[in-house]
């Protein structure tokens, strides 16, 4: 038994339409209402024209999944084209957002002080938040993966309000940047010691029953090949998954690994 529960999360990015979204939610609902986990639960960040139809699928059939946003801007409203607000998501019954995700910080512009923005801003409307930081593979390869994790989560650590938030409505997803989409997983010491870190830091900066109460998911190539060994880790409290999220049979398979 894991003592934070396990939270299997999936990244869908910049795919399925809605009605391969109904498609898929069809296929895994009673897969899901026959397998309930005590302390564990299911969440999927879907495309934000797709979260109005998940939610109100999930809801009228109560299908035990959370659904949450991949991304939303930290105004409530105004001249920032192409953005989603939270006010927008919450009208569709959304309360989960996913914010700093490696694509979003190498391809979108997004820095350590915008994920402070549109992480703070979320937990003042009553989102929860998975931050997700990791280093590049040069900067592994440099020696700096401890100093980049620490520069992405300072920020984070020195504002009262997402401060106060850890292990209540803020969690972090570590995902190394070498890892994600490439079929390279994190070996089970390079994970281990990234999430101790991250731990560490949290419970050094705020405290230890912070630390201990905030979930840190590890991200990167996660599969059911190596998810139950990732498990056996500790320190992490469950995946971030993108690609084996997509296809329902690999999706079920890493909850019925949990
Ligand atoms: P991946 O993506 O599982 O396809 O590596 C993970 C992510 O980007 O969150």
């Amino acid at each position: 038994m894991k003592p934070r529960g396990v939270l299997l999360a999936g990244n869908w990015k910049m795919n399925h339409l809605q009605k391969e979204t109904i498609a898929f939610l069809d296929a895994i609902s009673p897969i899901l209402k026959n397998s309930a986990k005590p302390d564990s639960q299911m969440r999927i960040y879907v495309p934000a024209l797709s979260l109005e139809v998940a939610s109100k699928k999930v809801k009228a059939e109560s299908i035990p999944l959370q659904i949450g946003c991949q991304n939303a801007h930290f105004q409530k409203s105004g001249a920032f084209t192409g953005e989603v607000s939270i006010p927008m998501i919450q009208e569709v019954g959304i309360d989960q957002v996913l914010v700093g995700h490696s694509e979003r910080r190498q391809l979108f512009g997004e820095t350590n002080e915008t994920v402070l923005k549109r992480t703070v801003s979320a937990l003042e409307q009553g989102i929860e938040v998975l931050v997700c930081v990791g280093e590049t593979l040069q900067e592994r390869n440099d020696g700096k993966m401890q100093s980049v994790l620490e520069s992405q989560l300072s920020m984070l650590v020195e504002n009262d309000i997402s401060k106060n938030a850890f292990g209540k409505k803020l969690h972090i997803a570590y995902e190394p940047v070498w890892a994600i989409g490439t079929g390279v997983t994190a070996t089970l010491d390079q994970a281990a010691e990234a999430h101790a870190f991250i731990r560490g830091f949290l419970s050094k900066k705020i405290s230890a029953d912070s630390a201990n109460a905030t979930r840190i998911l590890y991200g990167g190539s996660v599969t059911p090949a190596n998810f139950k060994e990732l498990l056996s880790c500790p320190d992490i409290d469950g995946g971030l998954v993108g690609g084996a999220s997509l296809k329902t049979e690999s999706w079920t398979q890493l909850w019925a690994l949990i």
